[in-house]
């Protein structure tokens, strides 16, 4: 089975997990678009979707999903979104997609969170997809000289990376810059997270700790589920 397909089967079977009138957070990236299909797909009746991105609006709005502004949303039933890694106890990397501070905020506003990813996502150590940081635009190159200080009290001495596209710097749907950082090995990725959150200039970063309740890979032989 292809990547696609294990992502294409975990967003078939996260689309289970959501009822009528749910409010459900909507991922972003490959596998959570495969989810928004399988949901819109189901026509289940006052589902409301949360988007993690402007992608994510475009593609519910397309297939017909009502969407409702976080603002409004104080509770969310369910998020289902995917991931970039998925370490011990369900820790995971998010942020290859450029959407992890409004991915963050959708997660932490909800009871529930569903990862989904094929299987080559699992892995026994956080760190060899590279750690996105977002950042204010304002002074960037200083707080990535800052968050190289962050890095070393955590043993980590790889530097930051602006990521660019086409040679510009990709801009957040929140017009902010993300830096990665080639960790390698994260041995202690709660501390990592603070010594991030520390930095003045860092938004957010892409480490998701203790958020998903479980996971559902898509693997060769089916749906594996994961819990922490
Ligand atoms: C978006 O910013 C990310 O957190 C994605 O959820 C993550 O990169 C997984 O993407 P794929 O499902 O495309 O692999």
């Amino acid at each position: 089975m292809s990547a696609d397909d294990q992502k294409r089967i975990s967003g078939e079977a996260a689309a289970q997990l959501v009822e009528s009138g749910m409010i459900v957070g909507l991922g972003t990236g490959s596998t959570a678009a495969w989810f928004v299909k399988a949901l819109a797909a189901r026509g289940l009746t006052g589902i409301k979707g949360v988007p993690t991105s402007e992608a994510t609006a475009a593609l519910a709005t397309e297939l017909g999903i009502p969407l409702l502004d976080l603002n409004d949303a104080p509770e969310i039933d369910l998020t289902v979104d995917g991931a970039d890694e998925i370490g011990p106890g369900l820790s995971l990397i998010k942020g290859g997609g450029a959407a992890l501070l409004r991915e963050k905020l959708v997660w932490e506003a909800s009871k529930r969170c569903v990862v989904i990813a094929d299987a080559a996502k699992k892995v026994e150590t956080l760190g060899k997809f590279a750690l996105p940081i977002e950042v204010v635009a304002f002074g960037h190159l200083s707080t990535s000289r800052r968050i190289c200080d962050a890095l070393s009290e955590c043993d980590i001495g790889m530097p930051p990376r602006l990521r660019l596209k086409d040679g510009a710097p990709v801009k957040t749907d929140g017009g902010n810059l993300i830096y990665d950082v080639a960790c390698g090995r994260i041995e202690d990725p709660s501390a990592l997270a603070a010594a991030l959150k520390s930095v003045t200039g860092v938004v957010e970063h892409g480490l998701f700790l203790d958020l998903a309740e479980e996971a559902l890979l898509g693997t060769d032989n089916g749906i594996v589920r994961l819990q922490p």
